[in-house]
């Protein structure tokens, strides 16, 4: 495989392939969702003396033989801007868990940041340790994102500081449990607010200017309860549904501008999800197989390096990768019963 290595966001990918290795360019019998950012990337192709071979062991390419005359070579502009005094990434949801490593995963490859959720301590904590530790600039928004007037000030809160954004990471969002015929509809209400409409109001607010400035990157956190009904959280699959169509599709929309969208779908992930649904740690870890769980790290390095490489989708571990996709072709009439039937927050219900 050519290389994956770590590089600094923003720097160009350059893969220099011996013919033989350039298989993965040719047409494929079956479609293959584009890269994000390819159409823009191939138009800044500059294949070059300068070009370097590079590989996850070797990311300078010091080490390696110079490759034999017959090469390709294939430049893909990178879909993390390279990170400048002035830009930020926009994180919600940094408070904790996900959003709170992706923040760390940023400020590692030099981006500043702009955290926002509601827990403002939490936050500049973060941005204390974030600063500190990689020199970069990190802000802190203390908003409640249900509320369209703060996320409305969100970009007068920025212009102010002499922020542009070129990254927003959408990741705020929480799950209700239980039958919809037993639930609060202050509940149900505010979790379609921050997962769904604070998604759709922040791209509608950022991304146009991504747009005229042909540089941007998008992360929006899904789930894989994005792949199938929910039964038991069937508000919260459904916005996740949501997220993921809203994402491809946007994706796709911007192809070609330099502005790429990625949806994280996550499967189990040990943060505080579990408490603020009212499960505890236990009952949480009970309800799906060890496997499946992801520690918050790895999902934050997964999302961000799929965010880097403008891969429309990222599902973090093999078997929340395979279980997405059983999900997804499983029949529903037979996959949703049993569902239902296992769904802790049904346990007793009519379902049951
Ligand atoms: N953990 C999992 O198993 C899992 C699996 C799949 C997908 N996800 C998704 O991953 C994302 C992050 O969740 P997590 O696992 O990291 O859970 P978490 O630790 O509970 O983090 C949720 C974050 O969302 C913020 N948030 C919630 N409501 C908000 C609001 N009204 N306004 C502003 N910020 C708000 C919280 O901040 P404040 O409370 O400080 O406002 C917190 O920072 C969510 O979208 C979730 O659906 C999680």
């Amino acid at each position: 495989m050519p290389s994956a290595a770590p590089f600094h966001s923003g720097q160009r990918r350059v893969l220099r392939l011996p013919l033989s290795l350039s298989f993965q360019y040719l047409p494929r019998p079956w479609p293959r969702e584009p890269h994000a950012n390819r159409a823009f990337a191939k138009a800044q192709v500059r294949p070059g003396p300068d070009t370097q071979t590079s590989s996850r062991r070797d990311p300078t390419g010091a080490g390696r033989p110079s490759l034999p005359a017959a090469v390709v070579t294939y430049a893909l502009a990178m879909a993390l801007p390279t990170p400048k005094e002035n830009t930020t990434a926009i994180v919600t949801g940094a408070s904790s868990g996900i959003g709170a490593a992706i923040a760390r995963e940023l400020a590692r490859r030099g981006h500043g940041l702009t955290l926002v959720a509601r827990r403002e301590d939490r936050l500049k904590s973060l941005a204390e340790e974030l600063a500190e530790a990689h020199s970069v600039r990190a802000e802190v928004i203390a908003a409640d994102l249900t509320d369209a007037d703060s996320r409305g000030a969100l970009p007068d809160q920025l212009a102010a500081r002499g922020l542009t954004p070129d990254i927003l990471v959408n990741n705020a969002g929480f799950t209700t449990m239980g039958a919809v015929y037993l639930s609060d509809r202050a509940a149900e209400l505010a979790m379609v607010r921050t997962n769904v409409e604070a998604v759709v109001d922040l791209c509608t607010l950022f991304v146009p200017g991504m747009v005229t400035r042909h540089r941007g990157a998008v992360l929006n956190t899904a789930s894989t309860a994005a792949f199938q009904p929910l039964p038991g959280q069937a508000g919260y699959g459904a916005s996740k549904a949501f997220v993921l169509s809203y994402g491809r599709a946007l994706g796709a929309e911007l192809r070609g501008t330099g502005v790429s969208v990625t949806t994280l779908c996550p499967g189990p992930v040990e943060t505080g999800f579990a408490e603020t649904a009212g499960v505890t740690d236990e009952e949480a870890a009970q309800s799906l197989p060890k496997f499946m769980w992801v520690p918050v790290d790895d999902v934050a390095k997964a999302a961000v390096e799929g965010l880097a490489s403008g891969r429309p989708v990222v599902i973090p571990g093999t078997a929340n990768r395979a279980g997405a996709g059983l999900a997804h072709l499983t029949p529903k009439a037979l996959l949703l019963p049993l569902m239902a039937q296992r769904h802790p927050a049904l346990k007793g219900g009519p379902a049951a």
